[in-house]
């Protein structure tokens, strides 16, 4: 089943007298449970693609349909519930609220929604391995505990959609491996479309497809 597509999206951003395009008559779909990576070199767009599929901004050209509706014709409160229960985001900085502990920080969207399933979150943080950080305020958290916590936060209202924005930039090769095969172990047990953007080629991830991102456009490079 399909769950997501993107049909000619063009991103266009002003400044001053310079237009900049990431992103040009772009297509893609993805469907339910699919793996997809998608690569390409600084400034080819990623961040602003993924931005585009968890709806936190909007193209300029071209219409995305999320779950059989056109998200252009959504409410904003129709928007906001979208994001909250159908779309986890893992930025590429894990923006992290400071003040709050990890718990605190992962139950948050459950609580929002007043949904929240604790036995799905002690799932969670039991499968990431940081029971053990539930208290630990985000300055009190090593890099790979910071992105476990942003992981499971992206994941506590049980996402039709992960997107994930380099998941694993900032961490070494044995903590990346490390974070990226227990998140592996959680997508195995609940349904889930993954997207990830990363430089990493050696990335810990089968994914059933993978692009690269040139030039405005997705290439398939496998799958
Ligand atoms: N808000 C903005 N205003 C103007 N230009 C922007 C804006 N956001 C992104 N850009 C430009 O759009 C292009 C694509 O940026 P984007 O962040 O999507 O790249 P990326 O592939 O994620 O790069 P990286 O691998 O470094 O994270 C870049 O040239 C960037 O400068
Ligand atoms: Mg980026």
């Amino acid at each position: 089943m399909s769950l997501v597509k993107l049909q000619d999206i063009g991103k266009d951003y002003q400044t001053g007298d310079n237009i900049i395009s990431p992103l040009i008559d772009l297509n893609l779909e993805i469907n339910d449970n699919d793996r997809l990576i998608i690569y390409g070199k600084s400034g080819s767009g990623k961040t602003t693609l993924l931005n585009i599929l968890s709806t936190l901004e909007i193209p300029s050209n071209g219409s995305m349909i999320f779950a059989d509706k056109l998200v252009d014709s959504l409410s904003d409160k129709e928007l906001s519930n979208l994001r909250l229960n159908d779309i986890g985001v893992v930025f590429q900085s894990h923006h992290l609220l400071e003040e709050f502990s990890l718990h605190e920080n992962i139950i948050l969207p459950g609580s929002i929604t007043h949904n929240l399933d604790k036995d799905f979150a002690n799932f969670l943080i039991e499968k990431l391995k940081i029971s053990n950080r539930k208290d630990h305020l985000p300055d009190q958290l090593s890099g790979g505990e910071r992105q476990r916590c942003a992981i499971a936060r992206a994941l506590i209202n049980r996402p039709k959609l992960l997107v994930m924005d380099e998941p694993t930039g900032d961490l070494d090769r044995n903590t990346s491996d490390e974070v990226m095969e227990l998140i592996d172990d959680i997508f195995n047990e609940i349904d889930i479309s993954v997207v990830i953007a990363t430089h990493d080629e050696n990335l810990k991830f089968k994914p059933n497809s993978k692009y690269l991102l040139e030039q405005g456009k997705l290439n398939l490079i496998q799958g």
